[in-house]
């Protein structure tokens, strides 16, 4: 199959279908690549480097459209475009089909294919293709950065001769793709990092990354992801309001805001409202990555960054992905040739359109002159299935101390229960034994509890300098069965034989593991 991409004509997008490296897997497919000249170059990619991928460049977009039979793009077509489709052709884009009615209705009378890379479904086969969240987490990424740029200080505390700075103080509302990836760079940039959601199940992934989930008091029967797809479902009125109490606890304690928070097919819902951005400090930054669908902030103007009266700049750029257009369309055309991959089964440049796949039905929304949107939901359960994770009980005062006690007691009986039969094992043995025999047993009994108490009673962090400590008594040990070894005894050698062993053992295991250790901190 013919397969090309044209140059995006939506203002300022700076993204490109395919790339010379995209281009040579879809090759690998058994197709044939085209683009039209100049598509890549906001990108970084030119003519040459196409060139030099076999790629045939296109002079026009129109000679382009009449050559292929995959047109592959970034952006849903404008008008033009769609008219230039022919019968039996097929679209690969964004297309938003529930919000672009007539777009669609258009495409359906070209008799062409569309394939909606915003409805591949969220399912872990489909993850390869997931344009959504590969866009998405950029975004978030990006987010950040921008957040860095308009905000006056460090992200990281630091203590300087010049003084000591405090770490900025990070909010990030909605821990989807975009949110944890906004977690991500942000605790990695040294912020102490705060996040919410109303989907409880991300409360680990929130807290693996470094940040703190942000517990609301409030009892609601929270909606399993899996259910819907992977999304969120809208919460109630009354936790809307506790979620917003919450977040103007917060509002003047926090130095940089990133909103994420989307509900699919509704508009953004408001969560940082005009109060909120009035008790910020001045020189805090909000950085909305919901702006495109009204935004998360009261205040927030898409496409523009604005600075409120109280000093606050507020960020509502739709095109994030967009201004880091290498790494943007490297991924997406990633996502692509895997939708390519999947539509050519036997690799031999044969397209089978096969709408018993669930990812390719839950994709497609037109086929063969038909709209085939809404799609049937998907039969395999959607990700993010986890069992929500349960806030641990707060202990009042007293039950903490009715704790410690119980355990001290617990630990005391023991103790008492292991002396008792040690004593009474002694005199047992002290009545049969000869007198110098007693000596020994006794320095070795006693060893072994002082040992005991001392490895069991020290803390996990102290485990390194333990280490330590028992590699120098592995050395007294392997001393003393040297000393021993040219003995008449076989007994006597046997054991010492076995202490040279095992002690062994403890010194190199001991290395081994430190040297594990070391090249877990070392950069590759
Ligand atoms: P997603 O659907 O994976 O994540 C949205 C998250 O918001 C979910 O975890 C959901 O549980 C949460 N959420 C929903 N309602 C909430 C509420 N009331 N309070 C707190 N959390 C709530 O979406 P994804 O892919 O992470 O995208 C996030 C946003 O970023 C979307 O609005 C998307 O359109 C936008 N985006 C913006 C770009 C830009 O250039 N500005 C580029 C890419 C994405």
């Amino acid at each position: 199959m013919k397969i090309g991409a044209p140059k995006e004509i939506f203002e300022g997008e700076a993204r490109v279908a395919m790339t010379p490296d995209s281009a040579l897997q879809l090759q690998k497919l058994g197709h044939e690549c085209f683009i039209e000249t100049g598509a890549g170059l906001k990108a970084g990619f030119t003519d040459e480097a196409y060139e030099a991928a076999n790629v045939t460049v296109i002079k026009t977009a129109a000679a382009l459209f009449k050559e292929v039979d995959f047109l592959i793009k970034v952006r849903p077509p404008t008008d033009t475009e769609v008219k230039r489709l022919k019968p039996g052709q097929t679209l690969i884009s964004f297309f938003y089909p529930a919000q672009n009615e007539a777009l669609l209705k258009a495409a359906e009378k070209t008799g062409a294919n569309v394939i909606a890379m915003d409805m591949v479904p969220r399912i872990s086969r489909a993850q390869k293709m997931d344009a959504l969240s590969s866009m998405a987490n950029i975004a978030g990424y990006r987010a950040v950065i921008e957040a860095g740029n308009n905000f006056g200080r460090f992200f990281t505390g630091q203590v300087t001769a010049a003084g000591k700075v405090p770490p900025a103080k990070v909010l990030v509302v909605g821990a989807g793709v975009a949110g944890l990836a906004a977690i991500g760079t942000s605790t990695s940039l040294g912020a102490i990092t705060y996040a919410f959601d109303v989907r409880p199940e991300v409360a680990e992934q929130i807290e693996s990354m470094g940040a703190e989930f942000v517990y609301l008091e409030f009892e609601e029967e929270q909606t399993d992801g899996a259910t819907t797809g992977g999304y969120a479902a809208p919460s109630s009125p009354e936790f809307r309001e506790a979620q917003l109490k919450k977040f103007r606890e917060l509002a003047p304690d926090i130095d940089i805001v990133i909103t994420t928070a989307l509900i699919p097919g509704r508009d953004a819902p408001v969560l940082w409202t005009k109060d909120m951005v009035e008790a910020m400090k001045p020189g805090s930054v909000i950085v909305d990555l919901a702006a495109e669908r009204g935004g998360n902030c009261e205040l927030t103007r898409p496409d523009e960054k604005i600075v409120s009266d109280n000093g606050v700049t507020i960020v509502g750029y739709t095109d994030f992905p967009s201004r880091m257009a290498t790494q943007s369309s490297t991924l997406y055309a990633t996502n692509i040739r895997h939708m390519m991959t999947d539509l050519t089964p036997e690799k031999d440049g044969v397209v089978v359109h096969n709408m018993e796949d669930d990812v390719i039905r839950g994709a497609t929304v037109a086929y063969q002159g038909e709209i085939t949107f809404p799609p049937p939901p998907p039969k395999v359960a959607a990700i993010a299935a986890k069992k929500p994770t349960e806030k641990p009980k707060e202990l009042t005062p007293e039950e903490k101390r009715a704790q410690e006690i119980a355990a001290f007691k617990k630990q005391t009986k023991n103790q008492v229960t292991l002396i008792t039969i040690g004593a009474v094992l002694l005199l047992g043995v002290g009545l049969v034994a000869p007198a110098s025999f007693m000596q020994h047993f006794i320095v070795f009994v006693l060893s072994c509890f002082v040992g005991f108490q001392v490895i069991w009673n020290v803390s996990h962090s102290l485990h390194t300098p333990l280490m330590a400590v028992t590699n120098a008594i592995s050395s007294i040990i392997i001393l003393g069965a040297l000393l021993q070894i040219g003995s008449g005894s076989w007994l006597v050698i046997l054991l010492a034989a076995l202490s040279v062993f095992m002690a062994g053992i403890n010194i190199f295991g001991g290395f081994m593991v430190t040297r594990r250790m070391l090249a877990m901190f070392q950069k590759s």
